[in-house]
């Protein structure tokens, strides 16, 4: 049988296969699910050694393991470095979902649940493909090595230790990543360009326990009613991040870049409606497109203290917090952003509290040029997968990874994405096109089998 009726003929065993590693709740941001961890962490592991991949490990770090395996069987042949997550976002509000989130289900030629899009099911084409070639031709037409990570979701804080341990045995000729999205439905795309991500959380103190607001109402700090005060001081009436330096590193767009994007299938409409707010916002002088992906931003994720249960208590908290983020593009450092942002809050800040800043994670912005052949052979294989060219586009999400191995390797980086903007990546009744699922398992056993020519 030939490698596309093969898989065709898989379908169902892939789709059933695809809901096991689903089922399995490996939030990387809680520590109640280790043990999950742990579970998806085999369970990947596992079915590389069924692919046919060797010297498969489970490799603990401080926190997550990676899961490695490689297929270095094909001398003379190139070399590719693949890379995803096991771990997935929390689901909370998990009343929000129209099915639970860790019990996948098929609806309208979609499959919900945490992790189809976001990167379960983009890892999954990849280790189906991989297993499709050896079952068709009894060996890879080429070396693979496969990186599947579990901190992903919380800043791939462990991963750089792992990355400084195994430069040698990491090394590739490529960088294949499939945690990106298409630009839309029946648009297969390359992404080429990533924003950065530092995260932040920022506490403040007031007074040295909770306060009776009556008894001291009036004379005393409320850290809630600053914390508010200094987040509604971060941006300006442009929607511009009004913190001193900030943009002082931004590199413009190219005249010829910003043609390239604005000639992209891409549909305002379509966007509002996924947004689904009565209006947008954004950086006053850009448009929507270059706004997501190549404008740096500051984002509020959460603010809490004080009292938010049943019924009425009159307290002055003693502390409020927040968790904010910025992502970032070229040129700018995430070392020197984390630092502006903490001196500029620092600023805002009354002498009537005390506070605590924390960068959590940081994360460079990675865009590169798409000219190296094996960009060709990408858009060869959507081609015959997908029955239409693909368009090579940037995104305004993060991953760590791909600017370090950047970075470390200066190889290219080939970003195939079989995910939709409004699949509901993090947010409750994630899902992902089945189309897009079956059609990444055939491009990229197809763009594998090409790269054997390279
Ligand atoms: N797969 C996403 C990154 C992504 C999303 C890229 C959409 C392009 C388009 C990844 O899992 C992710 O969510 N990354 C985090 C960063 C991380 C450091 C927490 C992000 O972008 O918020
Ligand atoms: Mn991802
Ligand atoms: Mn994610």
């Amino acid at each position: 049988m030939d490698l596309i009726s093969y898989i065709d003929s898989k379908q169902q065993d892939h789709l059933n296969e695809l809901k096991e590693l689903l089922k399995i709740p490996s939030v990387s941001a809680k520590s109640e699910h280790r043990p999950d961890i742990e579970r998806a962490a085999a369970w990947v592991a596992g079915k590389l050694r069924a692919a046919g991949l060797e010297n498969v490990e489970v490799v603990p770090t401080k926190m997550h393991p990676v899961v490695y395996g490689e297929s270095l069987g094909a001398p003379g042949k190139p070399t590719v470095l693949f890379y995803g997550h096991y771990d997935v976002q929390p689901p909370e509000p998990v009343d929000l979902w129209t099915n639970p989130p860790f019990e996948p289900t098929v609806r309208d030629g979609n499959l919900f649940g945490r992790g189809t899009a976001d990167d379960k099911g983009q890892v999954h084409i990849h280790l189906k493909a991989l297993e499709a070639l050896r079952n068709s031709y009894g060996m890879l037409p080429i070396n693979v090595k496969v990186l599947i990570e579990g901190e992903e979701e919380v800043g791939s804080v462990n991963l750089w230790e792992f990355l400084r341990q195994n430069r040698e045995r990491l090394r590739a000729d490529a960088l294949i990543v499939s945690d990106t999205a298409m630009l839309s439905k029946g648009v297969p795309s390359i992404t080429y360009g990533l924003r950065g991500l530092n995260y932040y959380q920022l506490e403040i103190t007031g007074a040295a326990q909770d306060l009776h607001s009556g008894v001291f109402g009036g004379a005393v700090p409320n850290p809630l009613t600053i914390l508010g005060e200094i987040i509604g001081k971060l941006h300006d009436r442009k929607f511009r991040v009004a913190i001193p330096g900030f943009y002082d590193d931004v590199r413009a767009l190219s005249r010829e870049e910003r043609k390239a994007l604005h000639s992209l299938p891409w549909k305002e409409k379509e966007f509002r409606k996924t947004v689904g707010a009565p209006a947008l916002c954004g950086e006053r002088g850009f448009t929507v497109v270059e706004q997501l992906w190549t404008r740096p931003t500051l984002e509020l994720h959460g603010i809490w203290g004080g009292y938010t249960g049943e019924g009425t208590k009159t307290v002055i908290p003693s502390k409020a917090y927040a968790k904010l983020s910025t992502r970032l593009v070229p040129n700018q450092d995430p070392g020197k952003i984390a630092k502006l942002v903490e001196r500029q809050i620092r600023k805002l800040l009354p002498k009537t509290v005390t506070h605590s800043f924390e960068v959590l994670s940081k994360g460079k912005p990675w865009v590169a040029p798409y000219t190296h052949p094996i960009f060709q052979r990408a858009l060869n294989a959507l081609e015959a997968g997908f029955g239409k060219r693909a368009v090579f586009i940037r995104e305004g999400g993060s991953i760590p990874l791909v600017t370090q191995i950047h970075e470390m390797f200066k190889v290219p980086c080939v970003l195939i994405g079989f995910g939709l903007p409004d699949e509901n990546a993090h947010a409750p009744d994630e899902h992902i096109a089945l189309e897009n699922y079956f059609n990444g398992i055939k491009s990229i056993a197809l763009f594998y089998d090409q790269l054997a020519g390279l």
